[in-house]
């Protein structure tokens, strides 16, 4: 490890001390190696999750799978039991289920992981199985992303340790105590790390992600106008924190 270091260290200084001049001519440098598209998104699924949290982006990336070869969507959950949404019928059950396509145990490679929020976030906070798996996965992963509460998953596995990110303010004062750097934002991009507010900020989310990460603005728009959205394109927006009388911290 050490010497790996040393010679890390001493390209380094090579690189930082050679003049322009000791390059022989030749043709401009090219464009540096652009990351892969991502294209194997996985959703994580918990019990009492907030259904838009995670079928809004579902019905933007739906759109998007079907116009990009090769995307996969995987739903991944503790167990291969559906799982049910944090809205009960009548009878007293969950009118909602998400079926899982995997589990947290069959190592699913994955490019993007995006975690929703909801009233099971603060359980799935205290479920070590699926926290490891965060932490776990985080590091194989091109992008984690989290909507509305599902940032207090990502802070409790330690990934937003220094980092910014936001999360819903209807919760606020509860989820900035799991991280301090929290700006009211329609969303927040820190490093490969995308976090968004409450519920439909996702969807915007998506939107964003689409055109950036996977380079493609006009597939995000396909997107936004076939489910009919106008979408917030400034990550700045956010009138809900006056509204909630919360600010950054
Ligand atoms: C899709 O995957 C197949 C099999 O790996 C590969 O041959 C093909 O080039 C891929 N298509 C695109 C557009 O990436
Ligand atoms: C999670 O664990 C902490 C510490 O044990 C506890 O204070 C908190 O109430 C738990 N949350 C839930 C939702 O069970
Ligand atoms: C972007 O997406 C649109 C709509 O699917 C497609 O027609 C276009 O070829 C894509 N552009 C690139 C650079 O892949
Ligand atoms: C925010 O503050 C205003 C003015 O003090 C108050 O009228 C309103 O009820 C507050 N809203 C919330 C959600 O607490």
């Amino acid at each position: 490890m050490h010497s790996l270091n040393l010679i890390g260290l001493l390209t380094l200084l090579a690189t930082a001390f050679a003049t322009p001049e000791s390059h022989p001519p030749g043709p401009p440098h090219p464009p540096p190696p652009q990351r892969p598209i991502p294209l194997r998104w996985g959703i994580l699924g918990f019990p009492k999750f907030v259904g838009l949290d995670a079928y809004g982006p579902i019905e933007m990336l739906n759109i998007v799978k079907t116009l990009t070869p090769n995307m996969t969507l995987a739903i991944i959950a503790e167990t291969m039991d559906p799982i049910p949404t944090h809205v009960l019928g009548d009878l007293g059950g969950p009118i909602t289920l998400m079926k899982p396509t995997h589990t947290i145990y069959d190592k699913t490679p994955l490019d993007v992981l995006l975690i929703p929020g909801g009233p099971g976030s603060r359980i799935a906070y205290n479920n070590t199985n699926l926290i490891n798996y965060v932490k776990n996965v985080y590091p194989s992963l091109q992008y984690i992303l989290s909507t509305c509460t599902g940032a207090q998953i990502l802070a409790k596995a330690g990934i937003l340790d220094g980092k910014r990110a936001t999360t819903a303010k209807f919760s606020w004062n509860e989820m900035v105590k799991s991280g301090p750097k929290v700006p009211c934002a329609r969303w927040v991009k820190d490093g490969n790390i995308w976090t968004s507010s409450g519920v439909s900020a996702g969807i915007d989310l998506t939107y964003a992600f689409v055109a950036e990460a996977m380079r493609n603005e006009t597939l995000a728009e396909r997107a936004a106008n076939i489910i009919e959205i106008e979408i917030h394109k400034d990550s700045s927006w956010d009138p809900f924190c006056a509204i909630w009388n919360v600010t950054s911290t």
